[in-house]
């Protein structure tokens, strides 16, 4: 298993203290009175971390599938009034209360999957009332610790129907963003960036303002066409860009001269049966630092399982089984900042760990679709044990 890079410790031990890691190695002793778990047989990884998701809405749009399905393009959806305009009507409609039990349990799916962190966009509100709304639930899903749930503002994910589009962003700038910071609702403020969505411009504008008010910038870049998104997200000093399916030679080039991570999200591709991958080849030559994520959603990706994303990953993108691991661990903590908290197995790292029944860390990927996770625990708490399978019984 050498020259994986991954750090793999054989026979090694974890030792934790309330939520933090203390040790990691081989031959480490444990005091009388402490618990041990024997994961013989199994890989102990890092926590997961699912650096995109819009894990709260109302609504599916599985006739929208269907429709793709039959060849009408995700754009014309939008733009005959469906897409995210159709989750908009039902989120809005939603209660608190209701979007909580949706999220909920989709978190805990999600938990089921190894994912110990989770990023939770706001966008289908498109109203201050609404997103704040949304973003109190995140919040709430937040004190549940069943994962580190992140919250990000997206209120500039779509253009509300009853509103111009000048007029909305003056909005986001003037009263959501000034809200958001006050009520401390969000660390991270996203913009949908497209040219027929948000245009670099105004992107430009709303992230800026998000940083004035203490939001740091992330962005969905060039996902359905080029436009510019690369550069804004370099330019504003965003943490990662997203997708970029289309970026330019330019905008590359400025995102690794300031850091930014890429996110890329394989489960969209799919579902949206795009023609263009992100140029991951040209990414390594320049050392941007690759994420992989879920971008979970009710249209473009329904997928909640961060280790198909890291499959997917590998078989859509040509990632490496260790690029796309480091994609959802050290990496993803990475694209949101949290790499001195998360995704790495080093002492004073939050206790965020998952025990995989699978024989070496390859079989994470190799087996498509197959969830190996026996038991994912969360700042040193057990948050999800595998009932189908106890520990300690490996299935092969
Ligand atoms: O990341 N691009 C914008 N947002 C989502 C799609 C959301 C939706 O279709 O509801 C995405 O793909
Ligand atoms: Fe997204």
């Amino acid at each position: 298993m050498s020259g994986s890079g991954l750090g793999i410790v054989e026979q090694g031990s974890v030792l934790i203290r309330e939520d933090r890691i203390l040790a990691v190695g081989t031959g480490l002793k444990p005091e009388p009175d402490e618990e041990v778990i024997d994961c013989e047989g199994c890989v102990v990884l890092p926590g997961f971390v699912d650096s995109h998701t819009h894990l709260i809405f109302g609504g599916w749009r599985s006739d929208e599938f269907e429709r793709r399905l039959a060849g009408v393009s995700y754009k014309e959806i939008a733009a005959a009034g469906g897409g995210i305009l159709s989750t908009v009507r039902a989120t809005r409609t939603a209660s608190e209360e209701e979007l909580y039990q949706l999220g909920l349990t989709r978190l805990q799916e999600m938990s089921s999957w190894g994912a110990t962190t989770v990023e939770v966009k706001s966008g289908y509100g498109l109203e201050t009332g609404a997103e704040l709304k949304l973003l109190r639930v995140a919040r709430r899903l937040a004190e549940t610790g069943i994962a580190t749930v992140v919250p990000t503002f997206m209120g500039a994910h779509a253009i509300p129907p009853e509103r111009e589009k000048t007029d909305y962003v003056r909005e986001i700038v003037e009263t959501m963003l000034p809200a958001v910071a006050e009520q401390r609702l969000a660390r991270f403020c996203d913009v949908f960036c497209e040219n027929f969505m948000f245009n670099a411009e105004e992107s430009r504008r709303i992230l800026e303002a998000g940083r004035a008010c203490g939001l740091t910038p992330m962005v969905h870049a060039d996902e359905i066409e080029p436009s510019g998104g690369a550069e804004v997200a370099a330019r504003v000093g965003a943490v990662s860009a997203s997708h970029l399916l289309q970026p330019s030679e330019a905008g590359l080039r400025l995102m690794a001269e300031n850091g930014v991570v890429a996110v890329l999200l394989p489960g969209t591709y799919l579902m949206l049966r795009e023609q263009h991958r992100p140029p991951v080849t040209r990414m390594r030559e320049l050392g941007i630092t690759m994420a992989v994520a879920t971008d979970f959603n009710p249209g473009s990706c329904t997928l909640v399982s961060i280790l198909l994303a890291a499959q997917l990953a590998c078989l859509l993108y040509g990632l490496t089984v260790a690029e796309a691991l480091r994609g959802i661990t050290v990496n993803g903590a990475k694209a949101l900042a949290l790499d001195s908290e998360c995704g790495r197995l080093e002492p004073a790292m939050s206790a965020d760990i998952v025990v995989a029944a699978v024989p070496d860390y390859r079989h994470l990927i190799y087996r498509l679709g197959h969830n190996p996770v026996r038991m994912v625990i969360r700042a040193g708490r057990v948050v999800y044990r595998c009932c189908r399978s106890p520990m300690g019984i490996v299935q092969q």
